[in-house]
């Protein structure tokens, strides 16, 4: 077995995926390091969102495996198993699209996403502890609604509404967090709003970002990997993945995708 550092949460090994004989991901390795905002940007189609699917199993690699580094437990594999089963190990996954409860408030949508494991029967009928109550108000802390926790998620701005998502995942205490392009959609303030928040969260939770806005992605990242066609392109640091030539030409140079 290699030696793996114990700064590493996370390694995706060769992965390949195919989707009918169409290579969505050839031969992709990165490493992921614990406590880092980790960025996968790229232009359209380059397989971000096909990679986020593999680390959650929503999508079956061709070839290659992911192994995930738990602090204080023994490596997990995480190719090879079920999606719920990879968020109980403490992997998490925010989808594009908005999943709240916009009848609820936004207290009971983070009772709900805390209880999420024991279901809904559990969530109705047991009152959450005082250690619930707690972790809860921290974690609205940290993504500053803790003013909301009695307005229905379903009148919060589109802003506040991502945020609260980012605390139902937070609130479930994950080591790992995915997020599929997390600023699409905001102004200007949101968007360094969501970069703030995202390196507050990290000190408790590694974080996976997809992102178009190199603004954000300069402001947030520690490590960004640039992939193109399904291959990794260049990892590093902002300020390598800005200075590189072919970078540039392939992605930066068309003004990301916007
Ligand atoms: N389920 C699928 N079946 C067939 N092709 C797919 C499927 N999912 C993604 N693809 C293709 O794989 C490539 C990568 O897609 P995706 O991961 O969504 O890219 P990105 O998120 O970087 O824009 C695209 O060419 C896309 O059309
Ligand atoms: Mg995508």
């Amino acid at each position: 077995m290699p030696h793996i550092d114990k700064d590493t949460v996370l390694k995706i090994n060769s992965i390949s995926v195919s989707f009918d004989g169409f290579y969505a991901l050839t031969d992709v390795d990165i490493t992921v390091k614990r406590g880092t905002v980790h960025f996968f940007i790229g232009p359209n189609g380059a397989g971000k969102t096909t990679l986020l699917d593999i680390i959650c199993a929503k999508t079956k690699p061709t070839m290659g495996t992911v192994i995930f580094y738990p602090n204080g437990r023994d490596r997990v594999r995480l190719t090879g198993l079920k999606e719920h089963e990879i968020v109980r190990e403490g992997v998490g996954r925010k989808f594009q699209v908005p999943s709240v409860f916009v009848n609820l408030t936004v207290l009971d949508n983070m009772i709900l996403s805390l209880k999420g494991h024991k279901g809904i029967w559990d969530s109705i009928f047991r009152r959450p502890s005082k250690e619930d109550f707690n972790r809860i108000d921290a974690v609205l802390d940290k993504v500053d609604l803790r003013g909301c926790q009695d307005l229905k998620a379903g009148s919060l701005a589109h802003g506040k509404k991502q945020w609260l998502e980012i605390a139902m995942q937070l609130v479930q205490k994950p080591e790992i967090i995915m997020l599929d392009e997390p600023a699409a959609g905001m102004g200007k303030a949101e968007t360094i709003k969501t970069g703030e928040i995202l390196k507050e969260i990290k000190q408790e939770c590694t974080i996976i970002v997809v992102e178009h806005d190199m603004e954000f992605v300069k402001q947030a990242a520690d490590t960004v990997t640039v992939l193109h066609e399904g291959k990794v392109l260049l990892e590093g640091n902002i300020s390598d993945v800005l200075a590189d030539k072919t970078v540039r030409a392939v992605y930066l140079g068309r003004g990301g995708e916007r």
